[in-house]
């Protein structure tokens, strides 16, 4: 992979940060009911590889359920320090430079929450690194949310405000791209990956009357707009004001069943045998 040194990743790896980042693990396993999504045999061993790990939610999970596995964790900053009795190895490395492992080598690779992370233009070689690392017959897993307001009750022209100019306005400014969860199968498709099933689970935002999943999504949706708060003030406006419209978005979200898209596709490296059947159906 050619080096690539544009980083557009808006967030530091601070306290909260972190914080945030462990909620968000456990609202994408709840949508999606398990971290291992791909019809991978991992109870006997295995090597399995999370990119772009921050905490490390995904890997401590999967290396509890599955404690043969051989684990490794990679980010550009160092976000985790496994136990030393975890068994888990974790590396610095960048998956826009090239990441540090040799060719045909895992037989999982999990990439998840990067959308604003990767240059809009970036994902066709982002996808096909993962792709150099994983082993013939072995799987990648690519989770992400459809930035894209959807309200079961209709839009209102607030909603309809927010969604353009705040939720996809500000993921575009940043050179990222909105609507990458559902092109994420065929990003897949043109790095040569194979068996593709894709799983999309609504997630609605609202504080009560959606369970746990939307009490997890309102507090998400108001901890990343405040990180954005001062970028989407920019001059019209202070954070405050932001944090301000954001809470009576939200009571409005809530009215109107706003709910966001969340989309996981597995997909298999040819070759080294064919696995029948994936866990997630779809297509
Ligand atoms: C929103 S967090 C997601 C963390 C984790 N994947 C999860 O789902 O819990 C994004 C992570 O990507 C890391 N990251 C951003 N750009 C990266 C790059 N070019 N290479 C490797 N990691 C990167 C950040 O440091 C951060 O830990």
């Amino acid at each position: 992979m050619v080096g690539h040194t544009s980083h557009i990743y808006p967030f530091s790896d601070d306290a909260k940060e972190i914080a945030r980042e462990r909620c968000q693990h456990v609202l994408f396993t709840l949508l999606f009911g398990a971290e291992v999504l791909a019809p991978v045999a991992l109870e006997h061993g295995g090597r399995v590889l999370d990119v772009g790990c921050g905490p490390g939610s995904w890997i401590e999970a999967v290396k509890s359920r599955y404690p043969a596995t051989e684990a490794t964790a990679v980010d550009y900053h160092p976000t985790y320090t496994p136990a030393p009795d975890s068994g888990i190895t974790f590396t610095l490395g960048d998956v826009l430079e090239g990441l540090p492992f040799p060719d045909d080598h895992f037989d999982l690779v999990h990439h998840r929450a990067m959308i604003l992370a990767i240059e809009t233009d970036e994902w066709p070689r982002v996808i096909a690194e993962l792709a150099r690392v994983t082993k013939p017959g072995g799987w990648v897993q690519l989770t992400e949310a459809h930035l894209d307001i959807h309200a079961r009750l209709g839009m209102t022209p607030r909603l309809r405000v927010w969604n353009e100019k705040v939720v996809r306005g500000t993921v575009l400014e940043i050179g990222a791209d909105p609507d990458v969860a559902p092109k994420l199968a065929a990003h897949a498709a043109a790095a040569g990956l194979g068996g593709r099933v894709t799983r999309v689970a609504p997630a609605h935002l609202a504080r009560s009357g959606a369970g746990e999943i939307g009490r997890l999504m309102a507090a998400d949706f108001l901890a990343v707009i405040e990180l954005l708060a001062p970028r989407i003030a920019g001059n019209d406006a202070t954070p405050a004001q932001v944090m301000l419209w954001a809470e009576s978005v939200l009571n409005e979200a809530e009215w109107h069943e706003v709910y966001f898209n969340f989309y996981a596709t597995v997909a298999q490296k040819p070759g080294g045998g064919v696995v029948e059947g994936a866990a997630v159906g779809g297509s």
